[in-house]
């Protein structure tokens, strides 16, 4: 039989979250000699390496010691067509959409260019560790479709969408709302379901879609069950007022998209950094996850997201990088981010290594109704994983060889740790990155 019909055990140091370190103060597990054996893409067993050693010798171990064995992380949040804007500086959220963000996102009308940066997109997920993203496509259908080529080319598990918008923003990135309904009927038979891909409807943001084009994205998600949903929530404050302005019948920002049905399981709002409690209440009762941004809230000054009362609340909370508000596709700096924000905001959570793993990962397949399938390693799921081993003489290493403690080393991986300590990243066993060196 060949070893890939037997399975693979890896051998590694390993970290998982296979029950939420919010509500369970187990939530991490940790195994320093750890083994995880998959076969035909799913994880069949996790723990111990001596003990899935003994149970299965038939199969053959990958020896990765002195590295460490993650679930591949969850990005909840990131825009594809803004890879080429990164790293801009200086301006708050609508500024920076009208002179940095938009003009860049108008150029996916031309293919090869949309094409182009797919590529790149892609690949910058899967060299920082990233095996499933949830995706803002482009305002236009073609560059969307490059956009799930690529991903299905490279393995990874994408869900995006065509953006929708009619209003507010430049004209050429404007549909009517019949041609938003007509597209992404297209984009939703031609890509939801196959193979790793999913469709999420994607208007915006309620200040660029009017009621005519949030009634195209409810008829979209009733129309296509399993269908998931995206777009952004109380990032700022201007646009916050922006938007009451807009929908005077509102009761709030939430309501615009509630009075069109839009959220519930599945649903993935971004930031939601100045919500009311009535409205952190509702995302609970709805099941209507949070996709928490750290280094685009910091970096746009939109604010400090208020973590603690989303999680008192029962609010799922993920985190995604909004590339490119963020600062870049590595979901280990996110964690950092995540962490360092908490210790300044008012009634800030003190979160730990292991709620930061939950966060990037199992939160994540959560958001996006896929915890059934990914976000840990139990037996079951998919082996999607990412393989971390720091260079050679690098900080990063120093700090690990000085400790056996599992929570220093994880917390050392989120402080330390970037794209060059990727050296592996695989989907349903199979590699989709494996570092050049
Ligand atoms: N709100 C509407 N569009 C965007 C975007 O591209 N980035 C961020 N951070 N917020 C938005
Ligand atoms: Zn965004």
């Amino acid at each position: 039989m060949s070893s890939s019909g037997r399975g693979e055990l890896l051998r590694a140091h390993l970290f998982h979250t296979p029950r939420n370190p919010f509500r369970n103060d187990k939530g991490l597990e940790s195994y320093s000699d750890g083994g995880l054996l998959f076969r035909d893409g799913k994880v069949v067993a996790c723990g111990d390496y001596a003990e899935i050693h003994a149970a299965y010798p038939e199969v053959p171990t990958i020896d990765l010691r002195g590295g460490f064995l993650l679930p591949g992380f969850v990005d909840t949040h990131i825009h594809f067509p803004q890879l080429h804007v990164l790293g801009g500086m200086g301006r708050q959220l609508l500024d920076w959409l009208e002179y940095v963000a938009l003009p860049e996102e108008a150029r996916m009308t031309e293919p090869a260019y949309a094409c182009q940066t797919a590529h790149a997109f892609v690949n910058a997920l899967a060299a920082h560790g990233t095996t499933t993203a949830l995706v803002f496509g482009a305002h236009f259908a073609g560059a969307t479709a490059s956009l799930f080529d690529a991903a299905e080319k490279s393995g990874l598990r994408l869900v995006s969408g065509m953006v929708l918008s009619d209003r507010r923003l430049r004209p050429e990135l404007h549909q009517l709302p019949a041609d938003a309904y007509r597209d992404s009927t297209d984009l939703i038979r031609r890509f939801h379901g196959k193979g790793r891909l999913l469709y999420a409807v994607t208007p915006r943001f309620a200040l660029s879609a009017s009621e005519a084009m949030l009634e195209v994205c409810q008829t979209l998600l009733r129309e296509n069950p399993g269908v998931r949903f995206q777009t952004h929530l109380n990032e700022n404050r201007q646009e916050i007022a922006e938007v009451a302005r807009l929908f005077p019948w509102a009761s709030d920002y939430l309501n615009v998209y509630e009075r069109f049905q839009l959220g519930g399981r599945g649903a993935v709002m971004a930031h939601n950094v100045h919500p009311s409690d009535s409205e952190v209440e509702r995302l609970a009762a709805s099941s209507t996850a949070i996709s928490h941004c750290p280094c685009s809230n910091a970096a746009l000054g939109s604010g400090l997201f208020p973590l603690g009362r989303h999680i008192a609340a029962g609010v799922t909370c993920a985190l995604g990088t909004d590339v490119g508000g963020g600062t870049g596709f590595g979901m280990l700096k996110e964690c950092l981010q995540a962490y360092l924000l908490q210790r300044l905001a008012p009634d800030g959570v003190l979160l730990n290594p292991g709620h930061l793993l939950y966060l990037a990962t199992r939160a994540g397949a959560e958001a996006l109704g896929l915890d059934e399938e990914i976000g840990d390693f139990s037996p079951g799921k998919a082996a999607d994983l990412v393989y971390l081993r720091p260079p050679r003489g690098s900080p990063l290493a120093a700090v690990i060889e000085q400790t056996g403690d599992p929570d220093r080393i994880l917390a050392a991986l989120f402080t330390l740790g970037g794209a060059e300590s990727v050296r592996e990243v695989r989907v349903e066993g199979a590699a989709v990155y494996r570092s050049p060196a």
